[in-house]
């Protein structure tokens, strides 16, 4: 099946299996994968290692001229760099976790990431995953995908994810922290985490990998009417 030159935006709540779904549907339609929430994440660990964001989240105005110095790419097999360092497991640490959200609610960060996105996705044939990108950064993506499972699913498998890599995570900070992203995406002013109109909701607390797989297959077909 040759699928056809398409932007596709997976935006959803956090841990809802956005990335891994959005890697298997890029590798199985020989599309790029453009993970937004890894640039975010990058962002903040630059600006905690340079000290520009305190104890209580209030963030230095100088991160906004420091991000000039920060160059942000993904390696052939997905991991995130920063510059020629490989900055993928201390990304994805509670540590940075912690500090995301209110990094990501910075207007001057939001337009740093998504001139990123729009750099990267130059090229065509993408598959995204963030918050905004149906609603902001690509409105126009041909296919919108809004993900959602309940909160305790998710810090499941956030839990399990963060166990497996040998960190020793405790469930309840791993769920207060995924209620508290909840709410701070979908309260801030800079495009809030809301599930675009045209989106199709994806409720996956159910399903398996396959399945969602066999979905999105059959909504791209639907669509393009391919079989
Ligand atoms: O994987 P997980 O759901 O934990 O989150 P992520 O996709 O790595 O994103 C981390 C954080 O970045 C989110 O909680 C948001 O605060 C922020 N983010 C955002 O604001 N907009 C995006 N397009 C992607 C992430």
């Amino acid at each position: 099946m040759r699928i056809p030159d398409i932007t596709i935006a997976i935006d959803g709540f956090s841990s809802t299996g956005k990335s891994s779904f959005a890697k298997l549907v890029a590798r199985k339609f020989g599309f790029q994968y453009l993970d937004s929430g890894a640039l975010y994440r990058a962002v903040t660990l630059f600006a905690q290692e340079r000290g520009l964001i305190s104890a209580d989240n209030a963030v230095d105005p100088g991160l906004r001229a420091a991000l000039d110095s920060l160059e942000v790419g993904f390696g052939p097999d997905g991991r995130t760099f920063s510059g020629e360092r490989c900055i993928e497991d201390e990304i994805r640490s509670m540590k940075v976790s912690s500090q995301v959200s209110p990094i990501a609610a910075v207007p001057y960060v939001r337009e740093w990431v998504d001139a990123c996105l729009h750099r990267m996705a130059a090229g065509g044939r993408v598959v995204m995953d963030g918050r905004d990108i149906g609603t902001a950064v690509f409105p126009d993506a041909e296919i919108k995908v809004f993900m959602t499972a309940s909160p305790e699913v998710r810090a499941r498998r956030r839990f399990d994810e963060l166990a497996a890599k040998g960190g020793n995570p405790v469930y309840e900070e791993v769920l207060a922290n995924i209620q508290q992203r909840d709410y701070i995406d979908s309260h801030r002013e800079a495009s809030p985490l809301r599930r675009a109109d045209d989106a199709f909701g994806l409720d996956n607390s159910d399903m398996t990998m396959e399945e969602e797989l066999a979905w999105i297959t059959g909504l791209v077909q639907g669509k393009f009417g391919i079989l």
